[in-house]
């Protein structure tokens, strides 16, 4: 896809404070420091857009960034950050919680799991959540420039009979592997929801 521009527009603590336009959504959830944040960043070939950050529990809030004027990307706080203080955490949840079960602009979900494990016990809850709520999903293999080609291989297929039916994409945001392959997986979704421009 041809991106004009992307902007920045809020971080959101609140959930009265959530986008108005009814632009479609495309989300990136995962658990905290699994590389979302690079994600969304590799697909917009804008290195410094979103925050990135080797310590985990850098996205604090949702993030919203505006695509063409058309989409936006939404940057979910990550979860399994056991040194978040409890109130933090949990408030944290209510407000994801209150965005994914309430938000019909919601286009696709990629959730972003680390190639180099099996998905952990928090992955696979997050999947039972999508499917849930009626949310389309893709999977990312992300980091896999950390991996030989044939471990490669070989976790991409252990994980397809964990997110049965769904697409499972091995991504890297150094290589910028499934870069292509990501996107094709967006357009499809903004162009069923007849609204990309
Ligand atoms: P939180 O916002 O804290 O939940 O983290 P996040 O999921 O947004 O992760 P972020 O994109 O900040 O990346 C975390 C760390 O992993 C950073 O040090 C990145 O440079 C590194 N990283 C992310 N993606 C890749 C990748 O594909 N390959 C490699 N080698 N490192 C990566
Ligand atoms: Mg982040």
């Amino acid at each position: 896809m041809k991106i004009h521009s992307a902007q920045f527009i809020s971080s959101v603590y609140r959930r009265d404070d959530f986008p108005q336009g009814g632009e479609p959504e495309i989300i990136f959830v995962g658990r905290s420091n699994v590389g979302k944040s690079s994600v969304i960043n590799s697909l917009l070939k804008a290195p410094r857009l979103a925050r990135t950050s080797s310590t985990p529990g850098r996205t604090q809030a949702i993030n919203f960034y505006l695509i063409n004027e058309a989409f936006y990307f939404v940057d979910l706080p990550g979860y399994g950050y056991a040194q978040a203080p409890e109130t933090v955490r949990r408030s944290w949840q209510a407000l994801c919680e209150a965005y994914l079960t309430n938000r019909p602009e919601i286009a696709l979900g990629l959730l972003i799991v680390d190639a180099r494990h099996e998905p952990k016990p928090l992955d696979v809850q997050m999947r039972d959540w999508l499917a849930h709520v009626g949310i389309p999903y893709a999977v990312l293999l992300t980091k896999a420039d950390k991996l030989p080609g044939h471990d490669l291989a070989r976790l991409a297929k252990s994980a397809a009979p964990v997110f049965p039916s769904v697409e499972v994409f091995p991504f890297s945001a150094v290589t910028r592997l499934g870069v292509e392959d990501v996107w094709r997986a967006i357009r499809a979704r903004l162009d069923g929801s007849g609204n990309t421009h």
